[in-house]
C-alpha cells in the first residue's frame, strides 16, 4: 500500500505543511462545525489531548509523535544530553494528558527511542530521523486500519446488523479507522450493512461523531441511547457488536469507553459475537490484566451540565465519571488486529502474535 501526503492531510491529525505545528480537527465541535486546530506548544498539544478536541486511542498517539517533532524542532539545547534530557521531560508531560490509551505512551516512546538510539548524531540529524519516525507512525496506523477493516469484513454477512459504542472510526485512527472500518470498506465495495451507533454519554462520541462519519459515508447508521441496546439485541436486529479498544492487557482484557462492557454482557446474553478491533500498538504485553489499567477520571460537570441549557442535577450531587471501562476476556469472541483474527485463549494467542516480530 503506497501512502502519500494527500492520504496524511486527508487524517483529522496531520503535520502541517511546513512541518512546524500539528494540524487536528477539533472533534469537540463536531457535527455542527469543521474547524481545524494549529498546535504549536506542548501545552496546546496536552490541552488538545487533554480536552477531547483529538481523540480515540491511535489519534492520540499519531497527535503525540507529530507534536514531539514540532517541539523537538523548538528546542534550545544543541547539546545531545540537554537535547534528551528536554525531549523526555516534554514527552513525559504529553502522556500525562490521558492514562487509559496505551498507544499514547507508546507513541512518545518511539520517538524517544529515536534520540535514545543516536547518541552519535548531531542535533540536526536527530530532528530528521524524528520527523521519518512520526511520519512511519501515522502511515502504519493507515496500513492498520486498513488490514483491520479487512479482517472485520471477513466476519459479517451483507445485510447485517452490527451495534458499536463511541467512535472508532476514521476520525479517532486513520482513513477506515478500527470499529466501524469494515462498513465503510463494505460500503466502498457496495456491501450495505445496518449500523446501530450507541450515543455513548457522557459525551456523545456515537451521535456526535459515529453517526456523522456514517451518515456522511452513506451507511445505514440508526442512532440510539446507551439504554436501548438490549432491545434492538433482543429485536434480533444485531448480528455481531465491533466496539474499538483503548487497551488490551496480554490476557485479552481491554478498556474502552465506559459503556463497552455493559454491551459485551448484553451480546453474551443475547448469543451475539462481540468483537474488539485495534491495532496491535493498542496491545500492552507490560500490562498482565485489565486489573493493571489505569482508568481515567474526568470531570463531573460532564454528566451534571455539559450540553443542557440549564444543569440537569444539582451542583452539589456527588458525580461518579469513569471515562472507560474493562471489558472482561471471557466476553470477547475475538480480537481484530492488523495482524490478523486473534481468537482465545486471548493469553497464548496475544503473544504467538508479537513473537511473529523476533
Ligand atoms: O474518550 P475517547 O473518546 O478518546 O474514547 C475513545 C474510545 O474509547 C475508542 O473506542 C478507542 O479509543 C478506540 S479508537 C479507534
Amino acid at each position: 500500500m503506497t501512502i502519500t501526503s494527500s492520504d496524511r492531510m486527508g487524517c483529522s491529525v496531520h503535520l502541517s505543511e511546513e512541518g512546524r505545528s500539528v494540524i487536528i480537527l477539533d472533534q469537540r465541535q463536531l457535527p455542527n462545525r469543521q474547524v481545524y486546530m494549529e498546535l504549536k506548544t506542548a501545552e496546546e498539544i496536552y490541552d488538545a489531548i487533554k480536552t477531547l478536541a483529538v481523540r480515540g486511542a491511535p489519534a492520540i498517539g499519531i497527535c503525540a509523535g507529530y507534536g514531539m517533532y514540532v517541539l523537538a524542532l523548538q528546542e534550545a539545547a544543541e547539546d545531545y544530553d540537554g537535547f534528551r534530557t528536554a525531549m523526555e521531560k516534554a514527552g513525559d508531560y504529553l502522556v500525562s494528558s490521558r492514562p487509559t490509551a496505551v498507544n499514547l505512551s507508546w507513541a512518545v516512546q518511539r520517538m524517544l527511542g529515536v534520540i535514545a538510539g543516536n547518541t552519535g548524531k548531531s542535533i540536526s540529524e536527530i530532528r530528521e530521523l524524528l520527523l521519518q519516525e512520526c511520519v512511519a507512525i501515522h502511515d502504519e496506523d493507515i496500513g492498520m486500519c486498513a488490514r483491520i477493516s479487512e479482517y472485520g469484513l471477513s466476519l459479517i454477512k451483507p445485510g447485517d446488523g452490527i451495534l458499536t459504542h463511541c467512535n472508532a472510526g476514521p476520525l479517532a485512527t486513520s482513513k477506515y479507522g478500527t470499529a466501524i472500518g469494515p462498513m465503510l470498506l463494505g460500503k466502498e465495495r457496495g456491501i450495505d450493512f445496518k449500523v446501530f451507533a450507541d450515543e455513548t454519554r457522557p459525551l456523545l462520541q456515537g451521535a456526535r461523531l459515529t453517526s456523522y462519519e456514517l451518515q456522511k459515508a452513506g451507511v445505514d447508521v440508526t442512532l440510539i441511547c446507551d439504554n436501548m441496546a438490549s432491545l434492538v439485541m433482543k429485536n434480533g436486529w444485531v448480528q455481531a457488536c465491533f466496539v474499538g479498544c483503548d487497551r488490551i492487557a496480554a490476557n485479552g482484557d481491554f478498556a474502552n469507553k465506559i459503556g463497552t462492557s455493559g454491551v459485551a454482557i448484553l451480546a453474551r446474553h443475547y448469543g451475539i459475537p462481540f468483537y474488539s478491533l485495534g491495532p496491535v500498538s493498542t496491545i500492552d504485553m507490560n500490562c498482565p490484566s485489565g486489573k493493571e489499567i489505569r482508568i481515567e477520571e474526568r470531570d463531573p460537570e460532564e454528566i451534571r451540565s455539559l450540553w443542557y441549557q440549564e444543569p440537569m442535577a444539582l451542583p452539589e450531587v456527588k458525580c461518579f465519571n469513569p471515562a472507560f471501562d474493562v471489558t472482561d476476556h471471557e466476553l470477547l469472541t475475538a480480537i481484530v488486529t492488523d495482524r490478523g483474527i486473534v481468537y482465545p485463549p486471548f493469553d497464548v494467542n496475544l503473544k504467538k502474535l508479537f513473537e511473529k516480530d523476533q
